[in-house]
């Protein structure tokens, strides 16, 4: 039997929802995970203190049997330096959506005007404010992303002290831009280190594989396995878990995200272990994050064993992905 040690495994980027989903999810992140950056898409999106520090409050109810480490976001609008000054100790990170383009965004960027944007980046520089970006344009799905880059590129051209994430990146394209500029970094989800489009769509559809940024292409998914497997110290693990009730996924109009939360630790290690690059697994999923974002979870160790484990159908109202499949890894237990 192989058996493998995780320290403070944080997933930095992870939707928690509120209200009952809220209580049901919560814990499956909190009982694995040292802490996770918490995505700030609720209706209506998170954009006051009060909002920041009650949902927070919310969060840590939900998971009161566990330590986890509730990092949160504020949603991106155009924001006064007083104001950014006045939250900037509730937050980790500003996260920034263009408008409409995946669940609860449409109080997202309408338009990348970087003039109208510029007060707002500056003093999130000054203030060593990360920006975690969800970099999608509105074309063509499949080149969304792609489409994005140069977007990325102004940004982190004129904002050149300002921290970026690149946030789920999916194409060769956007792996490429982290050697041409030392303030862009980027998370990867589990599911696209696993998937190509062709799972989502290429035999029966599977709802449950569903997400933006879709998967792309096989030579995507390798650019992103390359640096995953590798750690790249600019390179995170971000879930991007993404609960939706089984009815809004097993119908007509599909909702987009993918959940992962539950079962992400243990795939993670049955992937790296599949490419022998377990021995890199910690800095992927803990301590780039941690050197990154200048963030010291308290101690938790997960221990886990090539033990095959078979992911449960349902999580409450919740269809995890790779739901009744046997997987090769499980945890054994966490202290
Ligand atoms: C996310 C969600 O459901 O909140 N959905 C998704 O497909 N990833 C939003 C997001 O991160 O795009
Ligand atoms: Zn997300």
């Amino acid at each position: 039997m192989k058996t493998h040690t995780l320290l403070m495994p944080l997933d930095m980027h992870l939707h928690l929802r509120d209200g009952i989903m809220l209580e049901n999810i919560a814990p499956l992140s909190a009982y694995s995970f040292s802490g996770a950056l918490v995505m700030p898409n609720l209706v209506p999106p998170v954009t006051t203190k009060q909002n920041i520090i009650a949902y927070k409050k919310r969060i840590l109810a939900s998971v009161a049997n566990d330590y986890f480490e509730v990092y949160m976001t504020l949603f991106y609008q155009n924001y006064s330096k007083e104001f950014l000054e006045d939250v900037e100790d509730e937050i980790l990170a500003v996260k920034l959506y263009p408008a409409g383009i995946t669940t609860n965004s449409k109080e997202g960027v309408k338009s990348f005007d970087i003039e109208a944007m510029r007060p707002t980046l500056e003093a999130m520089s000054e203030l060593n404010i990360p920006l975690c970006v969800h970099g999608e344009s509105h074309g063509f799905v499949m080149d969304r992303e792609t489409e994005f880059m140069s977007i990325y590129e102004q940004l982190a051209e004129n904002f050149p002290n300002l921290k970026i994430i690149m946030e789920h990146i999916t194409t060769k394209e956007a792996v490429q831009m982290l050697e041409r500029y030392e303030n862009l970094y980027a998370t990867i989800t589990l599911h696209h280190l696993l998937l190509t489009l062709d799972d989502v769509v290429g035999g029966k559809m599977q709802p449950h594989l569903f997400c933006k940024p879709i998967a792309k292409r096989p030579q995507d998914r390798e650019a992103l396995l390359q640096v995953a497997l590798n750690a790249h110290p600019k390179v995170m693990f971000g879930s991007d878990s993404a609960p939706h009730p089984q009815h809004e996924k097993e119908s007509s109009g599909c909702a987009a995200g993918i959940f992962t939360a539950p079962i992400a630790i243990q795939m993670l290690c049955e992937l790296f272990d599949k490419f022998d690059a377990l021995e890199n697994l910690q800095d992927f999923i803990s301590d780039n994050a941690q050197r990154i974002y200048g963030i010291c979870p308290e101690f938790k160790e997960v221990r886990l064993s090539n033990t095959p484990f078979t992911i449960p159908k349902i999580y409450n109202t919740v269809v995890p992905m790779y739901a009744n499949e046997t997987i090769g890894w499980s945890i054994d237990d966490i202290s």
